[in-house]
């Protein structure tokens, strides 16, 4: 189906966005919980759950492990932890879809099991660079290898054994070092991983919520083997997601919406520091913290943005919502300049090239580099832009048609349901009008 039709989205300009929403559960939370719930001990269950492509590319790889996994509703799913070495040989290679999360943990986690296993992708996921995580893994004993060009299929021979490492990371990836860490509880000894930057720390939170022990010194971290034991997770809403409807809410004159049950873990909560540095009219309440995640309701009140430099040191901790903030960007006063962000060009798409041609065509002035880009805020117009399949890019385009003085038209939303299931009904229920086409192709 995904393969032979092309699901476009054409939005009109936004009316104020008005009352409570509540975004779907945390994409990096999720897949964590399915798979430590999966090697533990006893069961998990997670409340919250991301019901998503993504996730659920996740669940039906451990399905096709042996583990039995239990969706009782939409988001709420019950594991029968299997331990640590209790996985089974898949029968066939394991398709993680669109999801590089799913791909680079799985990497980790399977790295020291006994049987052989390949991972595969769809087009998206088969181009990403895999070698950032086989390498390392190499070096602590997995006999592991991608293509020659540093692709999908990885292929993974079993019984080897793991020998603890500390790591250097090259890149801040909270995805390679979620890699290493699961690969480390296969390895005697002390496996440490050492941050070039600050990235999302779900894995580390949730193998503490599992009883592991975990030491933290600066930018090193570091696990000791350890057994795991099943536990209750809840699963926050996912601030990735929430950021666009604070994007939103802040471009539409008379905003004023509340997104309830937010994650904001402050390794992922750049977006409002951003936001707010550009002018935005964000709060926190109700803030609490639940299965050792932090999470709020968020307010936001439409204002009047301002152009900025990005600041560096946020750079890694608000990678996802890049997208979405050059939105902002194009709604505020003046420049904004988007600075040591190479990783964008190699997620779902090349994320700098796709938002510097979609807003250049909805006429902004935008600068290309290397590591970022420049964005002149003005008046967005109407138009067709691509999202070149890609969830955020998807997204993104959606709601800067709401501050757009004509219909935007986005091409190949389909991806929207990898990592916000119900984008368009959450829309709607806002009173925004927004329609999808299915082409044939
Ligand atoms: C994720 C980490 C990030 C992010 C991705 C989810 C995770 O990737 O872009 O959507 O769950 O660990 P990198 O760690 O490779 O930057």
């Amino acid at each position: 189906m995904r393969e032979n039709s092309r699901v476009d989205f054409t939005i009109s300009t936004g009316v104020a966005l008005k009352g409570t929403l509540r975004v779907p559960g945390d994409k990096s939370i999720s897949h964590r919980a399915l798979m430590l719930g999966a090697i533990a001990k006893g069961s998990t269950r997670i409340e919250g759950f991301l019901n998503g492509e993504d996730t659920i590319a996740t669940m039906n790889a451990l399905r096709s492990m042996g583990v039995v996994i239990e969706q009782l509703e939409d988001n709420v799913v019950v594991i029968e932890g299997v331990g640590l070495d209790g996985l089974s040989a898949p029968t066939e290679a394991l398709n993680l879809g669109n999801s590089g999360t799913s791909v680079r943990l799985f990497a980790g986690l399977l790295a020291g099991q006994a049987f052989d296993t390949e991972l595969i992708g769809d087009e998206s996921l088969m181009q990403r660079p895999m070698r950032r995580i086989t390498e390392p893994l190499q070096q602590m004993g997995a006999e592991i290898s991608c293509s020659e060009t540093g692709t999908l299929p990885i292929r993974i021979r079993g019984k080897a054994n793991l020998k603890a490492m500390t790591y250097t990371m090259p890149v801040a990836s909270a995805q390679l070092k979620s890699a290493i860490l699961l690969a480390g509880l296969y390895a005697p000894g002390k496996t440490c991983v050492i941050e070039p930057a600050t990235t999302r720390d779900h894995s580390e939170r949730m193998l503490s919520l599992f009883g592991c022990r975990l030491e933290k010194n600066q930018k090193q971290i570091c696990l000791s083997s350890e057994k795991l034991q099943g536990q209750d997770v809840y699963v926050p809403a996912d601030i990735s997601s929430a950021a666009f409807f604070m994007v939103a809410a802040s471009i539409v004159p008379g905003s004023e919406l509340i997104l309830e049950g937010v994650g904001i873990n402050p390794t992922r909560h750049a977006v409002i520091e951003i936001l707010r540095l550009m002018g935005a009219n964000i709060e926190l309440e109700d803030e609490r913290e639940l299965s050792g995640e932090p999470i709020a309701n968020i307010r936001i009140q439409h204002s009047q943005l301002y152009g900025i430099e990005i600041p560096l040191h946020l750079v890694s901790i608000a990678i996802d919502e890049l997208p979405i903030l050059m939105i902002a960007a194009a709604n505020a006063e003046g420049e904004t300049i988007l600075a040591g962000a190479k990783e964008l060009r190699v997620k779902e798409s090349d994320r700098i090239a796709a938002m510097c041609k979609g807003l250049e065509i909805l006429g902004i002035e935008t600068e290309e580099f290397e590591d970022g880009m420049r964005v002149r805020g003005g008046k967005l117009a109407g138009g067709r832009v691509d999202s070149y399949t890609d969830h955020r890019i998807a997204m993104a385009f959606s709601i800067a048609a709401l501050a757009a003085s004509d219909n935007v038209t986005v091409m190949d939303c389909a991806n929207v349901n990898t990592s916000f299931p119900g984008f368009v009904d959450s829309l709607a229920s806002l009173n925004i009008s927004i329609t999808t086409e299915t082409h044939s192709e």
